[in-house]
């Protein structure tokens, strides 16, 4: 059996995981516990990702070092990871020397073989920020789709990787000025002189350990293409020091050394280990077998990489070309198990934006964390995306995971204890159920040896439907009088095929699992008993049909999710983070998400400057104010723009505001933010409004007017021309990078005031507040 290497995508620290990074590590667990379980030698890596723009970017607007920043965040991932109960051999870190060590040498590696070259190149340096953009600071136009959604090193619509110079009507992210293009050194690592040899590896590798579909389809289109020079160095401080001269004030590219991470956090933990006067390894037994003395006599190493369809090209071209670039027979991927997206709700996932459920909200919910596993992995997006409902959740949770494997855990354990006394009743083996069962088995494990965890996983609820209808057809609340032998074979065969499920889906839902057994006095975990280590249950105790005996009283592990609850966890998920502190307020914020870049709320200080460069508001008077009869928060107010044209927007302020509080108020519009239908009807732009909390606690709304001011009338930023031209179309998330606040009554964006024909906007009730 060779043995068994296994890494999930690191994540980035800069941030809180959520589901849908979460998949990855989870896939990882559940693989590497079902090789464990075979008696693979495994060896499970992952860690976080801490290098990088973004990473600097986050700690300079927390005003914290990066090391701090990581440091944080370093810890609130592996709190997560651990309530999920993920099993890493070790969870690392890629800030750590030996990452620093190994990709340096790597670097050498490839320098020596000729591989690297200095270009001098033309980067995108934004005058306003004063330093050149990283790849992902720059937003425009794809030059290969012509979409609106490319950032600087991606377009999300079709998947091309760019060069920030190709977009077109660059923008950056960061204040939204038009960066210029000045020259700056950087290093490349020559892909295409390793296409040959990339292309030949590939095409063996990829069938040889399966490759998932994505994979193989997008590596090919890669190689097809022609494989571009890529630089490896950047403009930045927080990352690996480049070992050559002239580059003292340049780091390594952070997906230049973060597959070098799965590496050094094995060192990091053969290191640890040593350290620790335990017994280490030689990290190169893994990674560099020909070279290590330790792997003599081993079994070859088989690499199982997990990974977010966003991450391919990174693990089966570049990282792959790095190692094929150095003289050394590094393990390269053997299997690519690399997932679709997992939607929420509506929307995306994103960290950047905060939509959707993330590790410490799981963990606030009170669901298991078995239950989120079960989910997971029933839905696990392998050929196609996945939607994450809570409407679904509820159903397959209440349905499969506790109306099918539940109840007949539940009634089996039952049965024995109140007919049986505890005691598994003896009786002869029902082949014929256990024909069906194994040949399930040989499936699941046939399935699992190449990790499509979903399909295995849904084949053990196969087999818990199969003997739940064998409960309902052989009526053993009936034949225990009338034929007990019949009942007791029903019975105990029963308890048998539940303790294979519970082995087999031990890699799942290891903390339920666990304490199924227990109720037999049985572990699946290995056991420390003094100075030796009893093992568990493992695959080589499937089928085996004796070795049980009492059943112990049996608790309820997973309580069934009620429709009120299921609604206020989506209600109280719903939108983005900001959305959700507002969403009692208002339902006037478009809640809408459809890439996943990198908007967030700027920093203060170049708040200002996105608003003058973005974003129009003007004044508008209305004219009409009607209900919207599909929503019992929105209204439909017409206005009068300035433009002689009637415009229509909705508002979510039924709760708060009556249609006479509103008629006639010439109020604040947000000009030129894309159009967005609301329960039916187009809503073209939206009015700000301001909550503040009245004497007697009560959450209000007051509307933001300016009654002097004329229809049509630009609402600017104290000091600021009037803008002549036509406004492009911005997105929600354009407008919502800044923050408009009540600042002692005055209306202030970035610290500057609003004003209308010169006279700065005031609030009535609001002394200090948000604008929404
Ligand atoms: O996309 C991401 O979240 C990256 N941090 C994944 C890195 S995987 C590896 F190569 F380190
Ligand atoms: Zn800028």
């Amino acid at each position: 059996m060779n043995r068994r290497l296994i890494t999930s995508a690191l994540p980035y620290v800069n941030n809180i995981p959520h589901l849908g990074n979460l998949i990855q590590m989870l896939s990882g667990d559940v693989f590497a516990r079902f090789c464990r379980s075979r008696g693979y030698d495994t060896l499970y890596i992952c860690g976080t990702d801490e290098y990088g723009t973004a990473t600097e970017t986050k700690a300079l607007e927390e005003n914290k070092t990066p090391r701090e920043l990581c440091d944080y965040y370093y810890g609130e991932h592996t709190k997560i990871y651990d309530w999920f109960h993920i099993n890493f051999d070790k969870f690392g870190r890629t800030s750590n020397e030996e990452c620093t060590e190994i990709t340096q040498s790597l670097f050498k590696d490839l320098d020596e073989a000729g591989l690297i070259h200095e270009k001098t190149n033309r980067q995108l340096f934004c005058p306003h920020c004063n330093r050149f953009l990283a790849d992902r600071y720059v937003n425009g136009i794809c030059p290969k789709c012509g979409s609106s959604k490319a950032r600087g090193d991606q377009c999300d619509d079709c998947g091309a990787l760019l060069d920030p110079v190709e977009l077109k009507e660059p923008k950056c992210a960061t204040c939204g000025s038009t960066p210029e293009v000045r020259e700056t050194k950087h290093l490349y690592i020559d892909l295409p002189a390793l296409s040959k040899k990339l292309d030949e590896w590939m095409s063996k590798t990829s069938c040889e350990g399966r490759w998932a579909d994505n994979a193989i389809n997008i590596t090919k289109a890669w190689i097809r293409d022609g494989l571009n020079e890529r630089a490896i160095t950047r403009d930045l401080k927080w990352g690996i020091p480049v070992p050559k001269t002239g580059y003292e004030n340049k780091v390594f590219y952070v997906w230049f050394n973060a597959p070098i991470g799965y590496l050094s956090i094995t060192k990091q933990l053969a290191n640890e280990l040593a350290k620790a006067g335990k017994q280490s390894f030689d990290w190169k037994s893994w990674w560099l077998p020909e070279e290590s003395e330790e792997a003599k006599g081993k079994a070859p190493v088989d690499l199982f990489q997990f990974i977010g369809k966003d991450n391919i090209p990174f693990h089966t071209v570049i990282f792959p070309c790095t190692l094929l670039g150095s003289p050394h027979n590094w393990t390269k991927l053997y299997h690519m198990s690399s997932t679709e997206y997992m939607n929420y709700e509506d929307s995306k996932f994103s960290k950047s934006r905060g939509v959707g459920v993330f590790g410490t909200d799981a963990i606030e919910t009170g669901i298991p964390a078995d239950a989120w596993r079960f989910y997971i992995f029933y839905n696990r997006p392998e050929k196609q995306d996945f939607q994450f409902m809570w409407k679904d959740f509820q159903e397959k949770m209440n349905s499969e995971l506790i109306g099918n494997l539940g109840n007949l855990v539940n009634r089996t354990l039952l049965f024995v204890n109140k007919y049986y006394d505890g005691k598994i009743p003896a009786a002869p083996v029902d082949e014929e159920l256990w024909n069906e069962v194994k040949a399930r088995e040989a499936k699941i494990t046939e399935l699992l040896e190449w990790a499509e965890l979903k399909d295995a996983f849904r084949e053990m609820f196969g087999i818990a439907d199969i003997c739940n209808k064998a409960f309902q057809a052989a009526e053993p609340w009936k034949t225990r009088t009338t034929a007990p032998e019949q009942a007791a074979k029903l019975i105990r065969n029963l308890c048998y095929v539940i303790k294979d499920l519970m082995i087999m889906m031990n890699p799942y839902m290891p903390q339920y699992t666990q304490k199924v057994m227990s109720y037999f006095g049985k572990s699946i975990e290995e056991k420390k008993v003094g100075t030796e280590t009893k093992p568990g249950l493992n695959w080589s105790d499937l089928a085996k049909t004796d070795g049980l005996s009492e059943i112990s009283a049996t608790e309820v592990y997973f309580t069934p999710m009620d429709k009120k609850t299921m609604e206020n966890f989506r209600e109280k998920f719903s939108g983005n983070q900001k959305e959700r502190k507002d969403a009692k307020k208002t339902e006037q914020k478009p809640k809408k998400a459809e890439k996943k870049a990198e908007e967030e709320v700027l920093p203060f200080d170049r708040q200002a400057a996105h608003f003058s460069n973005t974003i129009r508001l003007r004044v508008a008077k209305i004219i009409k104010v009607d209900r919207n009869p599909e929503a019992e928060k929105l209204y439909i107010e017409h206005l009068d723009d300035g433009t002689g044209t009637e415009r229509v927007i909705q508002s979510g302020l039924v709760p708060y505001l009556k249609e006479e509080e509103l008629l006639g108020k010439h109020i604040i519009l947000a000009d030129n933010l894309a159009p967005r239908k609301m329960r039916g009807i187009e809503s073209r732009g939206m009015l700000l409004a301001a909550d503040y909390t009245s004497a007697d606690g009560k959450e209000c709304v007051e509307v933001l007017t300016a009654p002097w001011a004329a229809p049509g009338t630009e609402v600017v930023l104290e000091g600021d021309p009037v803008p002549s031209s036509k406004p492009e179309t911005i997105s929600a998330d354009d407008f919502f990078k800044v923050e408009v606040k009540v600042v002692d009554k005055t209306v202030q964006i970035g610290g500057k005031k609003l004003v209308a024909d010169g006279k700065p906007l005031e609030t009535q009730f609001t002394v200090n507040g948000d604008v929404h």
